[in-house]
């Protein structure tokens, strides 16, 4: 025992995660296609400064230096997405070897340097071609191609990839995204279509994960990454704890219960004005969704607070008072959502393992005059959300690694470069890298393996 330390488990996996429009960069080069990101930041007014990700953090140019600070932190593991438009311009048809080449290239470069890569397959940025012909994400078509996107991968790096995360967080590119005209590719449409569009998507995973079955090793492990909403009691009581399981059961039909039992809940398709908008679906694809997975992945940021009531639902929010501690994006600090977000898992779907695909904090930064970036409030952010992984781990919550969002400061999508998450500072003008003090703290987590 270290005085002062919570041990993690031996090969517990400490990773950090970023995504490719967010840090690539070189939109035009080495025959990438076009993507609905691209094309949604060309529209005035979307995007914080007008910003886009066409440069980025140039980690398309810059891997090689990544690399090596990815080293110097000691991370175990790199979870980066694949643009599909680098593979297939167009979504489908010809591959771009130049494309394939670069992860290719960024894989070995990672193994050689001790460290796992891990694979998201889609974070949003879907090849403008199969928005045009088919409407995105609104078609079937565009889950069965994704599903051959994702056999090609797996085919050409799960030689050497063990892990693999089929899709980032549904709702970022379904209702944000064709709903409230937040995320590309935009839109205000009919709630029946954003409800489609999630279904679709939600095919689109249990199709890519048969198809990685076929093609990788053995040994490879395949889940999803969900934005689930954690919710946590405000205070532990029995009453309290068992609300806001209810809470998790309620906040998570749409998207991660289908995924684990192949059923859509019928309180939530079956009150009046929702059932006009359920999707349209067939037994089979339920099962194709609910197709067993290897690990539950979740990004964490922030959760409700929930209490006993006696109302319909048995739970009601606590809401955050103003004043309370929160994170540059304005998002509240709730260690806690953490904790009940592995302990609900448990509860709910039993001993699958769990990582945490993100989680992390946008802060001011401000650089010193001797270019130190001394970023207590994100290392604290840091400690208190690992405490309670550490705690849930103790309690027998089956969490199996962790991944800090994000490596580096990145396009921060409709905030452009406003917000810096980063355990890595980025010099917009320059390129420059500084490792932050959140950074060095992660490190001596890693190598303690404990925080
Ligand atoms: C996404 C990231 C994003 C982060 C912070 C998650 O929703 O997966 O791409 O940068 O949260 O907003």
């Amino acid at each position: 025992m270290k005085p002062g330390i919570m041990e993690f488990p031996k090969g517990f996996l400490w990773g950090a995660a970023t995504a490719s429009y967010q840090v690539e960069g070189a939109v035009n080069q080495g025959g990438r296609g076009k993507t609905v990101w691209d094309t949604f930041c060309d529209r005035k007014g979307k995007i914080n400064n007008n910003d886009s990700g066409e440069r980025a953090c140039d980690h398309y140019n810059r891997w090689k230096e990544d690399i090596k600070i990815m080293k110097e932190l000691k991370l175990k593991s790199y979870r980066f997405s694949i643009a599909w438009s680098r593979i297939f311009p167009d979504g489908e048809g010809s591959v771009n070897q130049e494309g394939v080449d670069f992860y290719n290239n960024l894989i070995d470069g990672l193994i050689e340097a001790g460290i796992k890569p891990a694979i998201t397959l889609f974070h949003w940025d879907l090849p403008q071609s199969l928005q045009d012909k088919y409407g995105g994400w609104k078609s079937r078509r565009v889950s069965e191609l994704f599903a051959d996107y994702a056999r090609f991968c797996g085919k050409t790096y799960g030689d050497r990839v063990k892990m693999w995360f089929t899709i980032n967080e549904i709702s970022c590119f379904t209702t944000m995204a064709h709903d409230t005209d937040y995320h590309a590719p935009g839109g205000k449409e009919e709630i029946t279509i954003s409800n489609r569009t999630i279904h679709n998507a939600l095919l689109g995973h249990g199709l890519a994960v048969r198809a990685l079955r076929e093609v990788c090793a053995k040994d490879s492990k395949i889940g999803i990454v969900e934005n689930l909403v954690p919710p946590w009691p405000v205070i532990d009581t029995e009453e309290n704890i068992k609300a806001q399981q209810q809470a998790f059961y309620d906040m998570n039909q749409v998207k991660l219960f289908p995924l684990m039992t192949g059923k859509y809940d019928e309180k939530v398709y079956s009150h009046q004005r929702v059932r006009k908008t359920a999707p349209e679906y067939t037994q089979e694809d339920m099962e194709i969704i609910s197709t067993p997975i290897d690990f539950l992945a979740y990004n964490i940021y922030q959760g409700p607070a929930i209490r006993a009531a006696e109302n319909e639902f048995g739970w009601e929010l606590v809401n955050t008072p103003k004043g309370h501690p929160k994170t540059n994006m304005d998002w509240a600090i709730t260690p806690k959502c953490i904790y009940w977000a592995i302990m609900n898992t448990k509860h709910f779907f039993g001993d699958i393992p769990v990582y945490i695909a993100e989680n992390g904090m946008a802060a001011q930064d401000k650089e010193e005059e001797n270019g130190e970036i001394l970023d207590l409030d994100r290392m604290e952010y840091m400690r208190a959300h690992l405490e309670m992984c550490g705690k849930s781990i103790q309690d027998g919550g089956n969490l199996k690694g962790y991944f800090a969002w994000s490596l580096m400061d990145n396009f921060e999508w409709t905030k452009g470069y406003s917000k810096r998450f980063g355990l890595v500072r980025v010099n917009y003008r320059t390129m420059e890298r500084t490792i932050k003090l959140s950074g060095e703290y992660y490190r001596k987590i890693i190598q303690d393996n404990g925080v």
